[in-house]
């Protein structure tokens, strides 16, 4: 049995399906612009001062969430300025420093930008998955729907070869049919990308995949990236990501289940990076200063046995679990308990899901609660969460609250951290049948006879 299955999001950057999860990784609407719009920018980063931002992406996957944050600060001028200013000072304490031979407090500050220029930002990456960990940075982040029509396009056109050679033949009968230009073939196929001219904005910068390989490099010392990724490379079950013919363009129904939707062979999306990564490129000094601003951490085990180790006070946490209803050990409130504790009094925690148990663990967990909204639909598309009440742009409104006190909102149990999801499941099954709380369909017939 395959483990994952990748598509095509309607942005044009890959998607995964688990076939043990039965769920997929990312969002059909586009993997990349739902880690810009759910994780990236309700943090709001250009509008507060963060000097040494520390950030937990728990379920890093193949790194969306990770590569659009690193992204976002490679690009902003903010952060630009802000190490050429560091780096001008730092250039004049040296140079100090020798005229006043060897000053106390200037070599303290050389010793400590020395210390810091590599981790200006740290990001602590959590996942249960190796094999995606390692593969994530040749992962080619987004392709263009232009790109996507020019590649399949020729291939078409192959089959339409074969087509006029018989067509020759029978070109009396056959000619109502054939293709006169472009377009017909665009509609044949009908590749209808709904979110056609992806912001400018939602790209991912292209030293991130270098900087990840490198970090990646120095958690797995021994055997990556050489030979262990090579021999991961050629697996079989790893091809279908790198070769050609093999990435497929799938039209999601989600009523026949992921599996099942229809598909049209395409050529290769990803893009092997791993050569390029051994190229010179990456050595350019541009390169050097991107990858002096972070620190990426890996930690690849259960999340749950992750989070008891860390020591670190997080200003930003990312929770991109798979749904509760398929994974509920990264959703009980003993877990976000130990969110609760590693983030920062201003921090702030962002997550895709807006179902009322999720909002409600939060809220038991002593979390400032709200929506956040997309911009352009001004629909709801996540929850973010926070100790200081004043970072929570849109607070939960009363309805939302009452909604996570009816039954929708019990919420899951894992008193140790160490419980199987069937046993996490069955716990509240037995709280649920056994709880005199009203049912959210009541609670909304209710409201909505009263007209709220
Ligand atoms: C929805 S996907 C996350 C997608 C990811 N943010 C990305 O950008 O690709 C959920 C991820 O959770 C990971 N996962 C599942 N159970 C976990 C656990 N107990 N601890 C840590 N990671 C887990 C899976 O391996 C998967 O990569």
């Amino acid at each position: 049995m395959r483990d994952y299955e990748p598509y095509f999001t309607e942005d044009g950057s890959i998607g995964l399906y688990s076939f043990a999860e039965k769920d997929v990784f990312h969002s059909k609407f586009g993997a990349l612009t739902e880690a810009w719009e759910k994780f990236v920018l309700p943090a709001r980063l250009d509008e507060f001062e963060y000097d040494n931002l520390k950030v937990l992406d728990v379920c890093y996957g193949i790194g969306y969430n990770t590569k659009a944050l690193m992204s976002f600060l490679i690009n902003h001028e903010k952060f630009k300025k802000k190490n050429i200013f560091q780096k001008l000072i730092y250039i004049v304490a040296i140079c100090t420093n020798k005229l006043f031979k060897r000053n106390k407090f200037l070599l303290s500050y050389i010793e400590s930008y020395n210390a810091n220029k590599l981790s200006s930002f740290q990001i602590d990456c959590l996942d249960i998955n190796e094999e995606l960990v390692k593969l994530s940075p040749l992962f080619r982040t987004v392709k263009t729907p232009g790109e996507i029509y020019d590649s399949i396009v020729p291939q078409i056109l192959t089959c339409f070869d074969s087509y006029y050679t018989i067509r020759n033949i029978f070109i009396n009968i056959f000619s109502r049919f054939s293709p006169k230009n472009k377009k017909e073939i665009n509609e044949l196929l009908d590749l209808k990308f709904k979110n056609m001219h992806i912001e400018k904005e939602y790209k991912i910068n292209s030293y991130v995949n270098y900087i990840l390989m490198n970090s990646l490099a120095e958690y797995y010392k021994k055997d990556f990236p050489s030979k262990e990724l090579i021999k991961m490379l050629r697996e079989k079950k790893n091809r279908r990501f790198f070769d050609k013919s093999l990435i497929k363009y799938a039209k999601f129904n989600q009523k026949w289940g992921y599996n099942k939707s229809s598909r049209w062979s395409l050529s290769a999306f990803l893009h092997n990076i791993y050569y390029a990564t051994l190229s010179r490129r990456y050595k350019k000094m541009n390169f050097k200063t991107a990858e002096s601003l972070f620190k990426v951490n890996f930690y690849v085990e259960d999340a749950r046995k992750t989070i008891l180790t860390l020591k670190d006070e997080y200003d930003l946490i990312f929770l991109d679990a798979f749904t509760y209803t398929k994974a509920p050990q990264l959703w009980t409130v003993e877990f976000i308990a130990e969110l609760y504790k590693r983030i920062s009094p201003q921090g702030l925690l962002m997550t895709y899901s807006t179902s009322a148990l999720v909002r409600n663990t939060l809220l038991e967990n002593k979390f400032y609660v709200g929506n956040i909204y997309q911009k352009k639909t001004n629909k709801i598309i996540g929850t973010i969460a926070s100790k200081d009440k004043t970072r929570i742009e849109h607070p939960l409104t009363p309805y939302e609250i009452g909604l996570c006190n009816t039954k929708a909102g019990i919420p899951y149990h894992d008193p140790n951290l160490s419980f199987d999801k069937k046993d996490i499941i069955d716990l509240r099954e037995y709280e649920f049948r056994h709880s005199d709380l009203m049912s959210s369909s009541k609670y909304m017939k209710i409201r909505s006879m009263r007209n709220e």
